[in-house]
């Protein structure tokens, strides 16, 4: 996709920008990270192949407790990023990110885009706690260096290629940041 279509973008880091995640962003390549094994492997199975109707289907159901959105790094779509289940009475969230094009993995583009939503989740939206859970090895490995906290381990609660895999549980406070 070009850049002419995205929305601009909302947050910008020092390489990743996010922008509001909308149907501008369907894509042939998004289309194919839904179904990409690699992709999926650390998600809930999907039971069925997912097809362009259900991906624009998707795109255009926010849920009004959610905010998504789209990564780009130099204007290419690279994966999303959201805050689900906001609970204004709690002024809480859980953070989910899937970064789709295999090539820009490892690269700390996750990483830079966590700090960046952590922020707008803090600072514009006035949440007081994120957190966090995921069986993946990366997203645990930036969980941890970027100084969330440990809640726990749901054990063995993740069904991984045939082998049962740890969840691991994270969150940050607004009021007790992670060290800079
Ligand atoms: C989780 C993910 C989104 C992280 O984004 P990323 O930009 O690739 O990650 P970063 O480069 O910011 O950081 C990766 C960290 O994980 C570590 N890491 C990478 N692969 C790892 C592995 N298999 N086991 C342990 N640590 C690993 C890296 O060393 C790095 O740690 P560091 O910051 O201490 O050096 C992405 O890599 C990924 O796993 N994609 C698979 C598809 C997907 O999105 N799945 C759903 C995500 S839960």
């Amino acid at each position: 996709m070009t850049t002419d279509h995205m929305p601009p973008p909302t947050l910008q880091g020092p390489r990743v920008a996010l922008h509001v995640l909308t149907r501008a962003f369907a894509s042939n390549q998004y289309l194919a990270w839904l179904n990409d094994p690699e992709v999926l492997r650390y998600r809930a199975p999907k039971s069925r192949t997912m097809t362009w109707e259900d991906m624009v289907a998707w795109l255009d159901d926010v849920p009004a407790d959610s905010r998504r959105f789209a990564m780009t790094v130099a204007g290419r779509h690279i994966g999303n990023i959201s805050l689900d289940g906001i609970q204004k009475d709690h002024a809480t969230a859980d953070l989910g990110i899937m970064l789709g094009a295999r090539d820009v993995w490892g690269k700390g583009y996750g990483k830079e885009a966590i700090e960046l939503l952590v922020q707008y989740g803090f600072k514009e939206l006035g949440l007081h706690r994120i957190s966090a859970s995921s069986p993946n090895p990366a997203f645990n490995a930036i969980m941890r260096s970027l100084g969330w906290d440990h809640e726990g381990t749901a054990r063995e609660a993740f069904m991984c290629e045939g082998a049962r895999i740890n969840i691991e549980r994270w969150a940050i406070l607004a009021s007790h940041p992670a060290p800079v």
